[in-house]
């Protein structure tokens, strides 16, 4: 009883996201088109990757659901409309969408984007977690069952949708995104069926930093080889495409760093190793880090690097 439940769930999923991308093309859709056009996907590429439009109004998916014979409580379920005093609203309203693919394929969320962003609303906003959405098990980006990290082998962690879909786009096909969560545990052993090897490739600023540091320990704990690419120009993957294009990102992939010594530079910063207090803390930072490596000779090796500081 419950698989058929969950059959029509799976089905409503597609059904609207196939309305979402007949709208991007249609004339309501035309200010989203505009707007990924501006941000370099060409028409052929947003259909790959099934990209979408929803309408700036309050009811068009809840009635084109219902059209197509759902249940008000069944869109509800899946997060498409929300319950305000007057009724049902639609969730996501005037936004370009990008639909998430569970690693099977099939349609389980949305992620939204407002076009300017001097509205007052958040820039991004998600699916909410569902009976067949659930944020930390999923990445964005990942793509036909991970056969483009196996042939690559690596995996490319990256923030956003947009710089997934950058990256894709300039034949990077092997970058995911963790979804606008922190890296969890399912979404590394996820990664870790197709390889061992993770380029994290996060915003160069202070919470991207932070970030890094944190899913290294995650990482760390399944056993990955770990780098970090720096990009020097441009603040994300995306822009950073957009303004140098690829064959400097593939230098910039080339001369990414081992986490260990992005961390010791990260840590160091603004600290005088002479004195002993500041170097014992400094010392102390890597140890969540320590503690998450398992392997006792790849252990060893780093505590000779540290030994010398
Ligand atoms: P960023 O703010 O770095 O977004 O957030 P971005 O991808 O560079 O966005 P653009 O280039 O301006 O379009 C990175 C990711 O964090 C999540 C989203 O998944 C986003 O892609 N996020 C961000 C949210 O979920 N909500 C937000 O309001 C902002
Ligand atoms: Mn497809
Ligand atoms: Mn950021
Ligand atoms: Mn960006
Ligand atoms: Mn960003």
């Amino acid at each position: 009883k419950k698989n058929s439940n969950y059959d029509r769930y799976y089905s409503l999923m597609e059904e609207v996201q196939k309305y979402f991308g007949e709208i991007l093309f249609s004339k309501q859709g035309i200010l989203g088109l505009e707007y990924l056009k501006n941000r370099g996907l060409d028409e052929d590429f947003l259909k790959r990757y099934h990209l979408g439009y929803a309408i700036d109004g309050w009811n068009n998916i809840g009635d084109y659901l219902k059209e197509k014979g759902y249940t008000e409580q069944e869109i509800f379920d899946m997060g498409l409309i929300k319950k305000g005093e007057k009724g049902y609203y639609d969730t996501f309203r005037g936004r370009v969408i990008f639909p998430i693919f569970s690693p099977k394929g099939k349609t389980i969320g949305f992620g939204g984007r407002i076009l300017n962003s001097e509205k007052s609303t958040a820039k991004y906003l998600n699916s909410p977690e569902t009976k067949i959405f659930t944020k930390g098990d999923n990445l964005y980006g990942f793509i036909n069952k991970g056969s483009n990290i196996r042939k690559n082998g690596f995996v490319m962690l990256m923030e956003g949708y947009m710089d997934v879909l950058a990256a894709h786009k300039n034949g990077f096909a092997n970058a995911v995104a963790s979804l606008g969560t922190s890296l969890t545990e399912k979404q590394a052993s996820l990664m870790k069926k197709y390889t061992q090897n993770i380029v994290i490739c996060y915003d160069m600023d202070n919470a991207g930093r932070k970030a890094v540091e944190r899913a290294s320990i995650i990482l760390k704990r399944y056993k990955f080889n770990i780098r970090v690419l720096e990009l020097s120009e441009g603040k994300d993957p995306d822009e950073y495409l957009m303004k140098n294009g690829k064959e400097k990102f593939k230098k910039e992939l080339r001369n990414s760093i081992e986490i260990f010594d992005f961390l010791y530079n990260y840590y160091i910063e603004g600290i005088n190793l002479n004195d002993i207090i500041l170097k014992k803390n400094f010392i102390y930072r890597f140890k969540d880090f320590f503690n998450s490596i398992e392997d006792e000779i790849e252990h060893s090796i780093y505590i000779e690097k540290l030994s010398i500081a």
